[in-house]
């Protein structure tokens, strides 16, 4: 007769076992028993997560097989056309799309709270010219705690809901900030339009700059796709920090510098210098060549969890068709339709199963706005803090959460004595 368990026969010992499964899953914790003599017990060995379930979560389900990817239940096509980037951030946190009145409080505590203390100016000032702002971003966002000690109260759900909003706010005025230092000008301040967030980055001497509409849509559908990710790497950085009850704002730093990395979220800019590096589409053959030869990667393709087409990547291809109309076609889309186009034909790249993923597209989308490529991590940053915070305050509010702490599969030298200078080799 069926049931909900695992059994398992461990041939060291000739011992059966019973392992419970619930959800798909079976607790690591029960191969403790699974012993010989007075060893501690199996553990699994999984580098990388792998295979293993770090939480139990409600906010993103993701089908990498099928390409599927839902918000709350909800796919990210339907977020996409019809919703816009705060409405998606509530949904997102709060796990039901917002009533009108929950949507006007919402975006007021968002746009009235961009405004960042001004001795954290002072700390941007210190950086260098050229400090890369991803960088600044992560070492303001952690400074951001000392000036909220009360932010260390994690245990009061309306404080970590006031500091979940307010982190929301401030993250597009860092990230402004960071770049406004970077080309030597003033610093534009918050104010508390919607459009702030262009207005902090693009203004000049006008009173308010106007974005285009094509552009500044286009903006808020890449923040909605970026919003969260289930158990990527800098979420679970988020999770991980956070499981120490530290403060949320030392914790986003730690994910924003998870997400730093080309693996991960550097990979926007990583695939912009790679179609730079190309520099024209009749050398893309060779480039695929040295890639299979295991030069270097194939950037923005490939992904722990699609191995079908990221559907971000699918919506990302139509915004860019938008963006280059206003702003003109960049002159890297041929580079990178022509690597698209040969790795989804070539042997190497089928069998890998590796396809697009959200980073392919939105770096020359990005740059047709104007925007320098170590900006691109950043931008990328600012819509994910809404996902860092929801996968924060779930944890905080799930009785199975501990401190995380791995095991390691110990592998070094045997007990032995200290050897004094003098006898060392
Ligand atoms: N180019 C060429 N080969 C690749 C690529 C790539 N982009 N990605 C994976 N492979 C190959 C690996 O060399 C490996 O081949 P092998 O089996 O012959 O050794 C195989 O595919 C599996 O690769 P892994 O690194 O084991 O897969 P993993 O799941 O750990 O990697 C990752 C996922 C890190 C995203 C990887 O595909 C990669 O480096 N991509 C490029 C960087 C990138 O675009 N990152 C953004 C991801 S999306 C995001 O984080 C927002």
């Amino acid at each position: 007769m069926a049931s909900d368990t695992l059994t398992v026969i461990d041939n060291r010992t000739g011992k059966k076992y019973d392992i419970p499964i619930k959800n798909g899953a079976i607790k690591a914790t029960d191969l403790f028993q699974i012993k010989v003599g007075n060893d501690d017990g199996l553990v699994s060995y999984d580098p990388g997560f792998m295979n293993t379930a770090s939480c139990q979560s409600k906010i993103t389900y993701i089908d990498g097989d099928r390409g599927i990817l839902r918000y709350r239940g909800y796919p990210i096509e339907q977020i996409a056309e019809k919703s816009t980037y705060l409405e998606t951030a509530y949904l997102i946190l709060y796990g039901e799309l917002p009533t009108q009145s929950q949507l006007e409080e919402w975006t007021h505590n968002i746009t009235f709270h961009s405004i960042i203390h001004e001795n954290i100016k002072k700390l941007i000032d210190g950086f260098h010219h050229d400090a890369h702002p991803m960088g600044i971003l992560l070492s303001t966002v952690g400074a951001l705690s000392t000036f909220y000690p009360e932010a260390k109260n994690i245990f009061d759900v309306d404080s970590r809901h006031d500091q979940t909003y307010r982190l929301i706010s401030k993250m597009p005025t860092l990230a402004a900030f960071a770049y406004r230092h970077s080309l030597g000008l003033p610093y534009s301040y918050p104010d508390n339009d919607l459009s702030n967030f262009l207005n902090m980055l693009f203004k000049m001497t006008e009173l308010k700059y106007k974005p285009h509409p094509v552009l500044e849509r286009a903006l808020d559908v890449l923040f909605i796709l970026h919003a969260d990710h289930e158990q990527n790497c800098s979420t679970n950085a988020m999770r991980s920090v956070g499981s120490s009850q530290v403060d949320p704002y030392s914790a986003v730093a730690a994910a924003a510098a998870a997400l730093y990395g080309p693996l991960h979220g550097g990979a926007n800019e990583a695939v912009l210098r790679m179609l730079m590096g190309i520099g024209a589409k009749g050398k893309v053959t060779e480039f695929i060549k040295k890639v299979k030869g295991g030069e270097g990667r194939l950037m923005g393709f490939g992904h722990r969890v699609y191995k079908n087409y990221d559907p971000r990547a699918k919506i990302i291809k139509g915004i860019a068709d938008q963006v280059f109309e206003v702003k003109g076609r960049n002159p890297l889309l041929d580079i990178a339709l022509e690597l698209e186009r040969i790795a989804l034909e070539d042997e190497y790249f089928i069998r890998r199963k590796l396809y697009p993923n959200v980073d392919f597209y939105s770096g020359l989308i990005y740059q047709s706005m104007g925007l320098p490529m170590d900006m691109f991590p950043v931008l990328f940053a600012i819509p994910r803090t809404s996902g860092w915070m929801a996968q924060w305050e779930e944890m905080l509010a799930d009785a199975d959460q501990k401190l995380a702490r791995p095991k390691q599969v110990y592998l070094g030298a045997e007990p032995r004595d200290y050897v004094p200078m003098e006898g060392r080799s």
